[in-house]
């Protein structure tokens, strides 16, 4: 069994009557992170969860806790995210730089860059390091590779395989590609989020990624620790 993937349980299915007990399932099931899907209703077309959730979820677990914010100005909620128990903030390039013009407006999805601002991205890099926090970089599935430039400055890479917004959609195999791409040029962790299940991780973890976050997949499961089991047994 490979010990190198890692298992990452969004808590977007979990149910939220009993957060505190789905967390502990996660840990029994041997998932080693918590994923929390952050949706303001501006940079994707839902609206989740806040650094309020993300606080009791830190009472409850000792797991690495991710914040994948896909919200507009990342940068003004870090402290907020850092401050209520987040180890990994993973912010997302379209966040920084140009957008496409058929995704710059209010309401115009999914957000999609056409370049990106280095510096920009670096002010909230270096906020998130500043507090002695991993940082990874989000790039949605028609967002080119576009931000080599600081590969070297960052924790890890999440590709999204669907657009974000929501859980349960089907992957998108076309970002297969972009996952060899990267994984031959950066050594750093590669997560993989959306759309993730028996059929398609293989592929995924073959195609080079190490950490995969999984939503509908591992909260639908009758057994979760055989999920578990199943995504770390497979072959890079
Ligand atoms: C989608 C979120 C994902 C989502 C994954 O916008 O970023 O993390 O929860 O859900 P599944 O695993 O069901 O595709
Ligand atoms: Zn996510």
């Amino acid at each position: 069994m490979s010990n190198s993937i890692k298992v990452n349980a969004s808590v977007l299915c979990a149910d939220f009557t009993k957060l505190e007990s789905q967390i502990k399932m996660c840990e029994d099931a041997g998932a080693e992170m918590i994923h929390v899907d952050v949706m303001d209703g501006h940079f994707v077309p839902n609206i989740t969860i806040g650094p309020v959730i993300v606080e009791a979820i830190r009472k409850t677990t000792k797991l690495p806790i991710e914040a994948h914010l896909m919200i507009e100005n990342p940068g003004l909620y870090i402290d907020d995210f850092i401050n209520a128990g987040t180890d990994i903030i993973s912010l997302q390039v379209e966040c920084y730089g140009t957008r496409t013009k058929e995704s710059r407006g209010f309401g115009q999805y999914p957000k999609v860059s056409e370049s990106f601002d280095a510096q920009a991205a670096r002010v909230d890099i270096a906020k998130v390091k500043a507090r002695g926090k991993k940082v990874f970089l989000v790039s949605n599935p028609a967002t080119p590779l576009c931000f080599d430039e600081v590969l070297k400055e960052i924790d890890g890479v999440l590709v999204m395989s669907v657009n974000p917004g929501f859980a349960k959609q089907k992957f998108m195999p076309e970002v297969l590609e972009k996952i060899r791409s990267l994984r031959s040029r950066f050594k750093g962790d590669i997560e993989v989020d959306g759309g993730v299940n028996a059929q398609t991780a293989p592929d995924v973890i073959k195609a080079g990624a190490n950490l995969v976050v999984s939503a509908s997949y591992f909260f639908g499961s009758p057994n979760p620790e055989d999920v578990v089991k199943f995504l770390k047994s497979l072959p890079a």
